[in-house]
């Protein structure tokens, strides 16, 4: 099956990670047609040079794009969408300033979750996440990272992760799933770090071989040295490692991720100077979660510094960090948005940002750039100004949505 879009403003980073300056470095290329046969990008040509009758002999769909901006479709790589029950009470607490650490040292927050992920089956957890894979998608978020977290014990980070995957199977887009063992220390339970990493981790390991393995380095959470010791037995099981830090407390989250080799550091809202240009110096990307310094805003919340990251020299990518407690954002581009607005992204890095850097975060070099090659995931924007997508706050900046070559969402035009 072929689609051709025609005559589209094809704007795109290069292919893989991009860093410092290269951020900004668009490729940007007005009355171009997209050509992608069997899922991949076969060509990317000036219009009106395919040969005459080339599109209709191939049987090929064609959409006229009429000059609007064709984007590499959109990568959500921090997410946190597999989640049972609500926190709303728990929102209108930090609207009275409590704060979300102050929360969750009294067993609320990510335990309130855990309480409600705990009595939910496969088959519930499956179907929320499906919908909200979908609500995603219609966004433009082609790719998706889902989290466990949930769980903590290890039957209950399994049950997390299978329902992942059987909500994946359904959705036309990528779901990449990463299995979330140090997200919050269950006090029911002594003995947990070391049973997540000696029980929970390899049972993980034997039925989800290779998916990355979190954790949440914060008071209260996951000290230093415990997630030192996770990761290291991580990575001796060849998964790759990523972790929340510096998220209200600057701890040494930037030393362990540079020592592990970890694929991301994602929050950084803490992060020191001196971090931050450690930071920039190294292969770790930083991803910022910016909807957080919205929703948490009125119990302190602060936002990542990415501006000083890319000033170093280092590669960003931003996420929505969907979850109920601390980021209820299922708009990857208002995400962006807030990336231009409150971590000094400029429009177009923060399109680097949500595409091909967000797709070397999950490990993926076959998406996230419009290039021949290169996986046929597209979003057509409703405008003409690649700006387009991170102007808009909370609308739908995004027309038609595409999955390996199949139209999957389209809004008009
Ligand atoms: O990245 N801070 C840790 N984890 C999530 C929040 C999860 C929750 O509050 O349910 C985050 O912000």
């Amino acid at each position: 099956m072929t689609l051709v879009i025609r005559n589209a403003r094809v704007v795109t980073s290069a292919p893989g990670v991009q860093r410092g300056g290269a951020m900004a470095r668009l490729v940007d290329l007005p009355g171009h047609d997209v050509v992608v046969r069997g899922g991949v990008i076969a060509a990317v040509r000036p219009t009106g040079t395919a040969a005459v009758g080339e599109d209709s002999a191939s049987g090929a769909e064609v959409i006229e794009a009429a000059g609007r901006v064709l984007l590499a479709g959109l990568v959500d790589c921090h997410t946190h969408a597999n989640w049972a029950g609500d926190r709303y009470d728990e929102w209108e607490r930090t609207l009275r300033g409590e704060r979300y650490e102050v929360i969750l040292a009294a067993g609320g927050g990510i335990f309130s979750t855990v309480r409600a992920v705990r009595e939910a089956s496969v088959g519930t957890l499956r179907d929320l996440l499906g919908e909200r894979l979908r609500e995603m998608l219609a966004l433009g978020s082609t790719t998706i990272e889902v989290k466990s977290g949930y769980g903590l014990t290890g039957a209950q980070e399994l049950k997390m992760l299978r329902a992942a995957h059987e909500a994946a199977a359904g959705f036309p887009g990528t779901v990449v799933h990463t299995a979330l063992l140090g997200h919050a220390i269950d006090p029911d339970r002594p003995g947990s770090v070391r049973e997540t990493i000696e029980e929970t981790l390899p049972a993980v390991h034997a039925e989800f071989p290779g998916v990355a393995i979190d954790a949440f380095v914060e008071r209260g959470a996951w000290s230093v040295e415990d997630a030192r010791r996770l990761f290291e037995t991580a990575r001796s099981l060849g998964h790759p490692v990523r972790l929340h830090a510096d998220q209200f407390t600057s701890m040494g989250g930037v030393g362990l991720a540079l020592g592990v080799g970890a694929v991301s550091i994602d929050h950084l809202e803490a992060t020191t100077a001196e971090d931050l240009a450690r930071l920039g110096a190294s292969s770790v990307i930083g991803v910022g979660l910016p909807a957080c310094a919205v929703h948490l805003r009125s119990a302190g919340g602060k936002a990542a510094d990415l501006r000083g990251l890319i000033d170093a020299g280092g590669a960003a990518a931003v996420a929505t960090n969907r979850n109920p407690g601390s980021a209820p954002c299922a708009s990857l581009a208002l995400a962006a948005g807030l990336g231009v607005r409150l971590c000094g992204l400029t429009p177009r890095e923060a399109i680097t940002a949500c595409t091909v850097n967000a797709a070397a975060v999950l490990g993926l070099s076959d998406r996230g750039a419009i290039s021949p090659g290169m996986r046929g995931d597209l979003v057509l924007l409703r405008e003409g100004d690649p700006r387009s997508l991170t102007h808009s706050l909370g609308g739908a900046p995004v027309a038609m949505v595409v999955c390996a070559g199949r139209v999957v969402l389209r809004t008009g035009g």
